[in-house]
């Protein structure tokens, strides 16, 4: 059975885990924002949800009218709640575009942002789409462009191998942290390196079906 992506939402409970995952993603946004120079700071939000993280965070920050974003998210009942929340939050430079955020073209008019959320994507897509993901962030990106992602440390855990492939795309280290008790884990990473043109038309990921989704071996457990 495919996931139900609304029930997955529901985990978002008080005191949850993932409420707790949540919390420390706001934590890696809120430092993202407060690090930006004056002007315009643009977002994208890959796999958005109903985009809690980012709009929670914008929510009485004092750079939120700054904020240009595009959270793309694929379940048409989520995008709505996210419209819902950023009309509640009149913030009208806030679009929520219900598609395909594994394709490069949902960021043609955006790129190159100064954040990037990549959160609730890496536990549900191969390796290699995950490397593919992070090769081309480059491309999505501006100068000194920062990038809160998420993936369980479940094991095999391949967070160290997702560090490593952000290094080797140009990107530092700022945090990687994860929620005691729990394999959840999210990162905050900063480009140093030169951003690229964006380009059209690039794959970067494929949500794989239920079974072979690597975060699926967090709520098994072991074999
Ligand atoms: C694990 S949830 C994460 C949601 C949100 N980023 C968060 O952390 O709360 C994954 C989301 O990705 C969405 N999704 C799956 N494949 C997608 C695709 N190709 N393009 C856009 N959204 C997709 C699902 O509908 C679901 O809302």
């Amino acid at each position: 059975m495919a996931t139900d992506w609304l029930a997955w939402h529901e985990q978002y409970a008080s005191g949850s885990a993932l409420n707790q995952r949540l919390e420390l993603v706001r934590r890696f946004i809120r430092a993202a924002l407060d690090a930006q120079p004056p002007g315009e700071i643009r977002v994208l939000s890959m796999c958005a949800g109903d985009g809690r993280d980012i709009l929670g965070v914008l929510d009485g920050h004092p750079r939120a009218t700054d904020v240009r974003a595009r959270l793309v998210e694929m379940e048409p009942v989520l995008a709505g709640r996210a419209r819902e929340a950023v009309s509640r939050l009149g913030l009208s430079a806030i679009d929520v575009v219900t598609g395909d955020a594994g394709s490069t073209d949902a960021y043609a008019g955006i790129a190159p942002v100064n954040i990037a959320l990549v959160c609730g994507v890496f536990g549900n897509i191969t390796d290699d789409d995950i490397r593919a993901t992070i090769e081309h962030l480059p491309e999505l990106c501006a100068a000194g462009a920062h990038a809160v992602w998420t993936r369980g440390t479940f094991e095999p855990d391949l967070t160290p191998q997702i560090r490593r492939w952000f290094e080797e795309s140009s990107f530092r280290n700022l945090a990687f942290e994860g929620v005691p008790g729990t394999t959840m884990a999210a990162g905050h990473v900063v480009l140093d390196g030169l951003p690229r043109p964006y380009r059209s038309g690039v794959r970067l990921f494929e949500f794989l079906p239920d079974e072979e989704r690597p975060s699926q071996r967090a709520i098994r457990g072991p074999a």
